[in-house]
């Protein structure tokens, strides 16, 4: 269990700091250990399904990308290299619980928590991010310089890795285990390992205008919603053929407007922002509700999935209450939204929670629905 340092106050974090400039937060993470080492990440590299890659950089300057899965480390880790995989609070429970110590910046702008193990000397190159991180120092000591935001031209030493060609820095730090670097969007960064480290980068996303609308269309033809297609029973007659006026352009301006203000919009956009990438389920046999109260009665506990991060709309003016978990809608008695805000928040569920209530059957059957979606797991 990760939490910050008592010295952190979130409010000023987020007046001061979030999305506006870079932070150093010194044992952010107090008696930090690091709940994972070099081997396991190595381990992990050699997954299938797990995002990795390899950034070194040799000698002669050259600099080399090889992406995972790693069959054999040997060829691959030669010079200054770093080892950097993604999504790695989809894999262990104590990263997942890293990742929950920034709760305090909501699920739907949580994107993972990518490791780094990076040798004596190694980074991967001064660069910038579109997004929000926070970096963890693990075990070992590095150095970091960050820079204003600015207009610098990328440059690619390989065609897999993006840098910049410097920039004055305005921090320049050394972190230790358990400090804390917040970097904003958009400032340039430089990392260089001191000593052999690891470094835990809890990284949010924050999706563009296309994306969004991408997402709107995408899903509303999905869901076979019939779009209003533009009329114009009181046409006259342009001073010429090619020229559109501007009632035209405001008609056509206010058909998109329409369409992203209905109520079909804001699911669309609700489950875009609840998408996590979580694994299809493979549960073979589905679970009934009486399968489920049998393993709480039985002291059994049901677990949220590692990585998943359920998002609900503040705004619900239903009988139901509703939440999205990567990409769909769930919906239960809105008497139920207490206990679901709790269920929500990955709150492990056991016997106590069924209680006597009249709602225990519509819990029940929730709870197996989003077992066998995949996203809740039954543990006996
Ligand atoms: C790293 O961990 O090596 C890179 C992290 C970053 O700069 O975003
Ligand atoms: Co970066």
């Amino acid at each position: 269990m990760y939490t910050l340092s008592s010295d952190f106050d979130i409010a000023t974090f987020l007046n001061e700091y979030w999305q506006k400039k870079p932070l150093v937060i010194r044992q952010g993470l107090t008696a930090f250990s690091d709940p994972i080492d070099e081997n396991d990440l190595a381990g992990l590299a050699q997954e299938d399904d797990v995002d990795s890659r390899i950034v070194s950089v040799h000698d002669d300057e050259q600099w080399h990308v090889y992406h995972g899965p790693f069959d054999d480390y040997n060829t691959v880790c030669q010079g200054k290299w770093t080892l950097l995989v993604q999504g790695v609070d989809r894999y262990s429970d104590d990263i997942n619980g890293l990742m929950e110590a920034f709760n305090f910046i909501p699920y739907w702008r949580m994107d993972d928590v990518m490791i780094s193990y990076a040798v004596k000397g190694a980074g991967v190159g001064p660069h910038t991010d579109q997004y929000d991180v926070f970096l963890i120092q693990g075990k070992g000591k590095r150095a970091w310089q960050v820079g204003a935001p600015g207009n610098y031209t990328p440059r690619y030493p390989h065609k897999d890795l993006q840098q910049i060609a410097g920039f004055a820095p305005q921090i320049d730090v050394v972190l230790e285990p358990g400090d804390i670097l917040y970097i904003p969007p958009g400032w340039p960064h430089d990392g260089q390992a001191l000593e052999d480290c690891l470094t835990y980068s809890v990284g949010f996303r924050a999706p563009d205008q296309h994306q969004i609308l991408q997402h709107v269309t995408d899903e509303l033809t999905a869901a076979h919603c019939q779009p209003v297609r533009y009329s114009d029973p009181n046409l006259t007659q342009p001073r010429h053929p090619g020229m559109i006026s501007p009632t035209e352009v405001s008609t056509l301006r206010e058909m998109i407007i329409d369409l992203i203000s209905s109520p079909d919009s804001d699911h669309a956009l609700m489950s875009l922002l609840s998408m996590q990438h979580l694994p299809e389920s493979d549960t073979p046999v589905p679970v009934t509700t009486d399968e489920v109260r049998t393993l709480l009665e039985n002291g059994g506990e049901i677990i949220r999935l590692l990585g998943c991060k359920p998002v609900f709309n503040e705004n619900q003016n239903s009988t139901n209450f509703t939440f999205y978990v990567n990409g769909e809608a769930f919906h239960t008695p809105k008497v139920l939204e207490q206990v679901m805000w709790e269920i929500l928040r990955g709150a492990p569920i056991d016997e106590a929670w069924l209680g006597n209530s009249e709602e225990q059957e519509s819990l029940l059957s929730i709870l197996a629905l989003l077992i066998n979606k995949g996203y809740w797991e039954m543990i006996s």
